[in-house]
């Protein structure tokens, strides 16, 4: 298993910056799991991978915590859910994520709720507030493909 990167974003900019990096390189059937304490700064982290995988710059992405899922065009599809509100694991056929795995780039807060909803080949990123109001992002790796976009982003940093 590749080594976890830990990063800083002092900023919400900052956080959307590390975003747009990872999006840029992302390709149908990455799956990116964000997780992380209330206002953490995941939804946040997602408006900026969406720049990255060329979601229109006026299009607002928005906490999908009552759609449960959004989905954004661009390069590649971003889908963008949200499992904070589910509370049955009956609930997450509805959301139809499983068309999404082979079609989209998919983005997924909660996702610790119920690990089994997506495959286990994927990109977790662990959100924690620092006590200076930013956050520490570590990125785990769980495969080869996320070792790779993990690789890719330790190089632009290196
Ligand atoms: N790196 C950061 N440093 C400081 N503030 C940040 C950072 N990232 C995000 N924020 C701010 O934290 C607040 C919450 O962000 P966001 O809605 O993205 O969190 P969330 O983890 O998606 O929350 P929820 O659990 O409710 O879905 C926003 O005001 C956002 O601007
Ligand atoms: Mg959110």
């Amino acid at each position: 298993m590749a080594e976890p990167l830990t990063m800083i974003a002092p900023t919400a900019a900052a956080m959307q910056e590390i975003g747009e990096r990872l999006g840029r390189a992302l390709v149908a059937g990455d799956v990116i799991a964000l997780s992380g304490p209330l206002g953490a700064g995941k939804t946040t982290f997602v408006q900026g991978l969406a720049r990255g995988t060329g979601v229109p710059a006026g299009r607002h992405v928005a906490s999908p915590t009552f759609a449960l899922v959004n989905e954004h065009p661009g390069r590649v599809p971003l889908v963008h859910a949200d499992l904070y509100r589910i509370a049955d694991p009956r609930e997450l056929d509805e959301l139809g994520l499983s068309d999404a795995f082979d079609r989209a780039a998919v983005a997924i807060e909660w996702l610790d709720r119920f690990p089994d909803a997506a495959p286990p080949e994927r990109l977790e990123i662990a959100i924690a507030i620092a006590d200076d109001g930013g956050r520490r992002l570590t990125l785990r790796p769980r495969g080869e493909r996320a070792a790779t976009l993990v690789a890719a982003l330790r190089d632009q940093i290196g």
